[in-house]
């Protein structure tokens, strides 16, 4: 199977992360694939948002955790991106699988709980996403390896990604001690040996965040199962290159 190129956040080098226009350009891109991130608000709604504080991304300040959806909702999420995504708002996790679910793109979510554990996450997340019916093209990915344990028992069947920045040893013995079927690395920690322990072990690698062309082409040549990037159409036009 070629490499998979999953939108970052969405298109997020064109549009404000983790928001609705970003991912509808995604999906005008012809990526494979979206990537997001997934938090629970006050009143436990699962919203798509990176940080755990919303400063960056909104005009507010304070933790996702502490804004019930209603007030999370009066958020302006586009204009410290732009003044032309004015008033852009954050997307629930139900928003976005409406929109996805008529589409053919797969999904990668990602649970943001290493920071902050939040309880019935997974729980929550994965009923939705199964309701919705996109639970087989789905990936769940987390840096916070009991997470992954807890989905894995929640449904052995379901794709989980454990996600890491450092090169460590026996990362792929890690992986399947924890019981996923994937790893999600830095590009740092991508390796040929890596890359062939996975293979070897049937693990699905794939690596973030991969925005300049020589990185594209060493996962392509590596046979990474996916990258993660936010120039999506770039990705896409180099790996027309790489047709096997
Ligand atoms: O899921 C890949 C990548 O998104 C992980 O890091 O910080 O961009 O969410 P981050
Ligand atoms: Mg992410």
């Amino acid at each position: 199977m070629r490499t998979r190129i999953f939108a970052h956040r969405g298109a997020s080098q064109y549009a404000p992360e983790n928001t609705m226009p970003a991912f509808q350009l995604a999906y005008e891109m012809n990526a494979d694939g979206i990537e997001t991130d997934v938090q629970l608000t006050k009143d436990e709604i699962p919203v798509l948002i990176h940080d755990e504080n919303v400063r960056r991304t909104t005009n507010g300040t304070g933790f996702v955790q502490d804004y019930t959806l209603n007030e999370l909702k009066q958020l302006d999420a586009g204009s410290w991106f732009s003044s032309s995504y004015t008033n852009t708002s954050i997307v629930t996790l139900e928003k976005f699988l409406q929109w996805i679910s008529s589409k053919t793109l797969e999904l990668n979510i990602e649970f943001k709980n290493n920071v902050i554990d939040y309880k019935n996450l997974e729980n929550i997340v994965y009923h939705m996403v199964r309701d919705y019916g996109v639970l087989d093209r789905t990936t769940f990915s987390s840096f916070n390896p009991r997470s992954m344990e807890r989905m894995n028992k929640l449904d052995p069947n379901v794709n989980t990604a454990f996600l890491t920045t450092s090169k460590v040893r026996r990362l792929t013995q890690f992986v399947q001690s924890i019981g996923c079927n994937g790893l999600h690395v830095k590009y740092r920690v991508l390796s040929t040996q890596l890359a062939e322990e996975s293979d070897k072990y049937g693990i699905d690698l794939r690596v973030f965040t991969i925005n300049r062309p020589a990185q594209m082409s060493r996962c392509f040549k590596l046979n990474c199962a996916g990258i993660f990037t936010d120039v999506p159409d770039l990705a896409m036009s180099k790996r027309a290159n790489y047709p096997n």
